[in-house]
Parts: structure tokens; sequence; C-alpha cells
């Protein structure tokens, strides 16, 4: 008796995680810290690759605000800062990061 209620409950158990985890791979998160290396290191190849792609010149100032979304790779959708010589503009990025393969997939102007 007390075995096929700790099987029910592992039972339970795993069928919650499945749950758990179709939550996950169905929305965007918010990124809770915005300093972590991990984003900055993609808010930077963002401004790279645009910079690369576009001929301009701008530099990362800093990270925003951000969500992630776990598709088959994970996608960051962040709103950063970014310097030229004479001025400071936000701008929102999204980058696909699959296998520490990188893709900028939109870079846009954010009008505040
Ligand atoms: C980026 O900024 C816009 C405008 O303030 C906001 O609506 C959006 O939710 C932000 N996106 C992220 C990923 O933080
Ligand atoms: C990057 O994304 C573009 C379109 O978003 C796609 O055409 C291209 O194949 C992707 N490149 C890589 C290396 O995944």
């Amino acid at each position: 008796m007390r075995f096929q209620y700790v099987i029910l409950m592992l039972v339970g158990m795993s069928a919650f995680m499945v749950v758990r985890n179709q939550a996950i791979l169905g929305g965007w998160i918010p990124i809770k810290n915005i300093n972590d290396p991990h984003v900055t290191s993609i808010a930077n190849y963002a401004v790279t690759e645009y910079d690369k792609r576009s001929g301009s010149k701008l530099k990362l100032e800093k990270v925003i605000s951000g969500e992630t979304k776990i598709v088959d790779g994970i996608i960051f959708c962040l709103n950063i800062s970014a310097t030229t010589i004479s001025a400071s503009n936000k701008y929102n990025v999204v980058v696909l990061e699959k296998l520490s393969q990188r893709n900028l997939t939109s870079f846009v102007p954010l009008h505040a």
C-alpha cells in the first residue's frame, strides 16, 4: 500500500514537471539579473554585429531590460542603450542563441 502511494506521488510530480516545462517553453520570461555577464555578452554581440552589417559605430552603453524565450535555442529580446559619438539612443534587439551560435535577428530603435 505504502509503495503504491509513493509511485502515485512520483507520477504526480513528473506530470507537474511536464506542465511546468511547457509553461517555460511557451512564453517570454523576464531576465531578473540584467547585469549577468552572459546578457551583457549577448547585447555586445548584437551591437557589434549591427555595426558590422550597417557600418555604424555604436557602442553598448547598458542593457535596460530583457526577456528570454526557450525555443530550439534561446531567444534574447533586449532593450539596450547604445552611444554614437554624439548621442545615446535606445534600441530593441533580438538575438537567437543556439548551441553557442548567435544570430542577430532584429535591431530597431526604441521610440520613447
Ligand atoms: C522594451 O521597451 C518597450 C518600450 O518601453 C517595452 O514595451 C518592452 O516591453 C521592452 N521589452 C523588453 C524585452 O524589455
Ligand atoms: C540568421 O537569421 C536569419 C534570419 O533571421 C537567417 O536567414 C539566417 O540563416 C540565420 N543564420 C544562422 C547562422 O542561423
